[in-house]
């Protein structure tokens, strides 16, 4: 493909040249300081100015011998040479040809070599211009992205007419390895040449390609960089200006965490948040973040406490003062403020109020805060499903809080305040977790001197506050909840004692609120049991308040309207104007007395009530179907009722197999109250009797007692309650089980006057005095006679398809 011109052979001084390749064609200049090599030089200078200069294998050897130099160099001749003043020489060479060493020889100090010069050329063919024209394209655009290289002498260089010459030069010009260069130079064919430098063209410009794309994303990054420096430079400068500077702000936070007396956990988090929250940029998402976390760290109570006020007679005094009655609940509250006094770290006992609504559990105890000197917070647990609420959320959450414990800490600033748990009977479980558990470690005394909260992520010490829990029923509070409580009943009030706390705190505490006077408004003894009676009905005297404060407030309107000269004296003859068209109208007693209907006495979520229990006979199958919201326990006493009357047939005067036939239904009305236990039992066989021998029941007689299979009348719970709730109705008669007259020496001396009580033990003795005639025991005979309507087939209108 070339043609290579067999030459002759030359003899001529050699020079190693180090880290770098001459090419033909190539205009080099360098130092020359080696003893060998001046020597080489001068005594080409002296002959014809030529000499061979080859790269040496390893550029750190000072004295290489003929074996540690390449054997392919470039024959150069030396166009100027200048001596330096430290007596080295700048030469200035201009490479000619490729030439191969055919052997060297030492003289005086350096080598001569014997050469081959090797000079090709390229024939002319379509493929060396297609080469010769990618190299010029490709190399253009290495000069151009390449930053070493001077554009315009490169261009030059390229339009070199002759493939081998442009060959050269660019190799000379690439900015590749040494030995990389050392093999182009040992490529003697052009065009192969060509093809290799086009290749290694190529591969550098994807590399500058490469480097260009990252110097530009670096540029970009850098300069989005600046920009933000320049702008928070700027702000700080602003803030500054204003007197609030950010180094300021956070040097204050360090002396407020200094300051916080937080134990050292708290104390190592905050200073480790703190460094973190000087390196973010100031305004930036995470620093908002990092510093409201450090906020609610200062913002506990870590040490503040409030100085406790230990004089029980105080406190006697302040609960006597500000709550009506409640005797024995006011005693179990001294008792336990004296036993905390004595004990210096009391365990266990935590107090919970269990009684129905408006009975005053919140507020006695609102009354131990005051009379202990503690601050007062509060958190309603009712529908509290998610462990979370008690608990917080982890930090990483967006918008993430601390749960209500550590929310209302902050709220009351002190480690020791009292702290009430409402409705702890309201909180459910479900998927979320199960805030019992965390409710637990809240309370325990073993463990809540280090309760986490997941956002506050230090241990927190509730160890010297005082918790009281309030529920309306105990049931529903989990076991283990219970054990750590120390539980205080509150049955609700009578008609007197109603009577009483309506006079000395609902009145006056109204006549506050509305900005009356006792001038403008006095309410008479007759009018208040008016609207205990008539608008009311109820175990405590929440709403007994809301209507005195309805009261008060159409009088306060008439004030504003007529001036302060009003006076109104509040009557039974003059409640309507006030409250409307009386609510509670009837009395129980006063209903009539009816097959299969029993009055029950239930203890439910609102206290104490009066439940009617119905029982129907269908022509059926012997099916027993209740209504009524039941729950399962007094599902099963209804079976275990109906038990017992199948057992009884003979006795009863039913046939045997009278059940075969019918269906019985029993329903509970007031659908909305849930009820359950197995207090219902007595009503629901009397009931289910009742309609069998269509003698009815005394409608002034309610009776509670859970019944066996046998017909036996056992104990149940909450008679206080139950009594109270027949004596509010006008019911006068109550028939319990035996083994509850035990628990009517806490019923209240008026209450216990206005009742007939029978303590029963058998269900016969309860037939006996519910019933208004006895059974008249019958031989067997055919069913009951049962409501018509459901007997009869429905007729079918066939006249009308002829
Ligand atoms: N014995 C009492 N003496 C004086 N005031 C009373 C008495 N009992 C209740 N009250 C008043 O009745 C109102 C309702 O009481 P409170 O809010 O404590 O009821 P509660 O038992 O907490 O009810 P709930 O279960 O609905 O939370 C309050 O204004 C309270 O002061
Ligand atoms: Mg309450």
């Amino acid at each position: 493909m070339f043609n290579r011109e067999k030459t002759e052979l030359k003899r001529v001084p050699m020079m190693p040249v180090r880290d770098m390749v001459i090419f033909p064609q190539m205009m080099t200049p360098f130092i020359v300081g080696r003893e060998s090599s001046v020597r080489a030089l001068e005594d080409a200078l002296a002959g014809e100015k030529k000499i061979f200069l080859a790269t040496q294998h390893d550029a750190s050897m000072d004295d290489p011998q003929p074996d540690q130099i390449y054997n392919v160099g470039t024959l150069a001749n030396i166009v100027q040479s200048v001596k330096l003043a430290d007596g080295n020489i700048k030469v200035l060479v201009e490479g000619v040809e490729r030439a191969k060493v055919v052997q060297v020889s030492v003289e005086e100090g350096f080598f001569r070599a014997t050469l081959r010069v090797v000079s090709s050329r390229a024939e002319p063919s379509p493929q060396l211009e297609q080469i010769v024209s990618r190299v010029t394209g490709l190399f253009e655009q290495y000069v151009k992205l390449s930053q070493n290289l001077n554009y315009d002498s490169m261009i030059a260089a390229v339009r070199a007419d002759d493939p081998a010459k442009l060959s050269d030069s660019v190799a000379s010009n690439l900015q590749i390895a040494v030995e990389e260069k050392q093999e182009l130079l040992e490529c003697f064919d052009p065009l192969e040449r060509l093809t290799r430098v086009a290749d290694i063209l190529e591969g550098e410009l994807e590399k500058l390609n490469v480097e260009r794309n990252i110097n530009t994303r670096v540029k970009r990054q850098m300069e989005r960089a600046q920009k933000e420096y320049y702008l928070n430079e700027k702000l700080k400068a602003i803030h500054k200006e204003l007197g609030r500077g950010e180094k300021n702000e956070l040097e204050e936070l360090k002396k407020k965490i200094d300051a916080a007396g937080m134990p050292k956990e708290a104390n190592e988090k905050a200073q480790q948040e703190l460094k973190r929250l000087e390196l973010m940029p100031p305004m930036s998402a995470e620093s908002t973040v990092s510093r409201n976390y450090l906020d609610w760290l200062l913002a506990m109570p870590w040490k503040k406490k409030s100085k406790e006020i230990r004089d029980i007679a105080l406190a006697e005094r302040i609960l006597e003062e500000e709550h009506y009655g409640l005797e024995k609940v006011k005693e179990r509250i001294l008792e336990y403020l004296a036993v905390r006094q004595l004990v210096k770290n009391p365990r266990g006992s935590i107090l919970c109020f269990v009684g129905p609504p408006g009975v005053g559990k919140t507020s006695l105890a609102m009354s131990i805060g005051r009379a202990t000197g503690r601050k007062f917070v509060r958190v309603s647990l009712g529908g509290v499903r998610d462990e979370a609420e008690i608990r917080g959320h982890r930090r990483t959450y967006i918008g993430a809080l601390p749960g209500q414990i550590v929310q209302m800490m902050k709220k009351a600033g002190t480690i020791n305040p009292i702290f009430v748990l409402d409705e702890v009977d309201k909180m459910s479980t479900d998927f979320r977790g199960d805030p019992s558990a965390a409710l637990m470690e809240v309370l325990d005394p073993e463990l809540n001197h280090a309760f986490t909260d997941h956002y506050l992520d230090v241990e927190y010490d509730l160890s010297k506050v005082m918790f009281v829990c309030t529920a309306n029923v105990l049931h529903t509070i989990p076991q283990p909840l219970q054990d750590r409580m120390e539980v205080l009943r509150l049955a609700g009030y009578t008609e007197l004692e109603k009577l009483q706390i309506a006079k000395r705190f609902l009145v006056k505490k109204q006549l506050e609120q509305t900005g009356l006077t006792s001038a403008n408004i006095t309410f008479t003894d007759e009018g208040l049991q008016h609207i205990i009676r008539h608008y009311t009905h109820e175990a405590g005297v929440r709403t007994l308040e809301r209507e005195i404060a309805a009261v008060c407030r159409k009088i306060s309107r008439r004030v504003v309207k007529e001036g302060a000269g009003v006076s109104v004296e509040v009557t039974p003859a003059n409640l309507g104007d006030f409250l409307g068209i009386i609510k509670f109208r009837e009395l129980w007693a006063h209903k009539k007395s009816e097959i299969g209907l029993t009055t029950g006495l239930a203890w439910t979520e609102v206290g104490g009530q009066v439940l009617a229990t119905e029982a129907t006979l269908m022509v059926g199958k012997g099916r027993l179907t209740l209504t009524g919201k039941l729950g399962d326990v007094m599902q099963e006493s209804a079976q275990a009722a109906m038990s017992y009357v199948r057992s009884r047939s003979a006795l009863l005067g039913l046939p045997r197999d009278f059940y075969r036939h019918l269906d019985i239904h029993m329903h509970v009305p007031e659908g909305a109250i849930p009820k359950d236990g197995p207090s219902a039992g007595i009503t629901i066989a009397t009931s289910i009797v009742s309609a069998l021998t269509r003698i009815p029941v005394r409608c002034d007689v309610a009776m509670t007692g859970e019944i066996t299979l046998r017909g036996k009348v056992l104990p149940i719970g909450g008679v206080k309650e139950k009594l109270l709730a027949a004596h509010r109705v006008g019911i006068r008669t109550v028939i319990i089980p035996k083994d509850n007259e035990k628990d009517l020496a806490d019923i209240p001396a008026e209450v216990r006057a206005g009742l007939t009580i029978i303590a029963v033990e058998t269900m016969d003795e309860v037939l006996q005095a519910a019933l208004e005639r006895p059974i008249q025991p019958v031989a067997p005979g055919p069913v009951p006679e049962v409501a018509g309507e459901f007997g009869s087939e429905p007729e079918t209108d066939q006249n009308l398809t002829n």
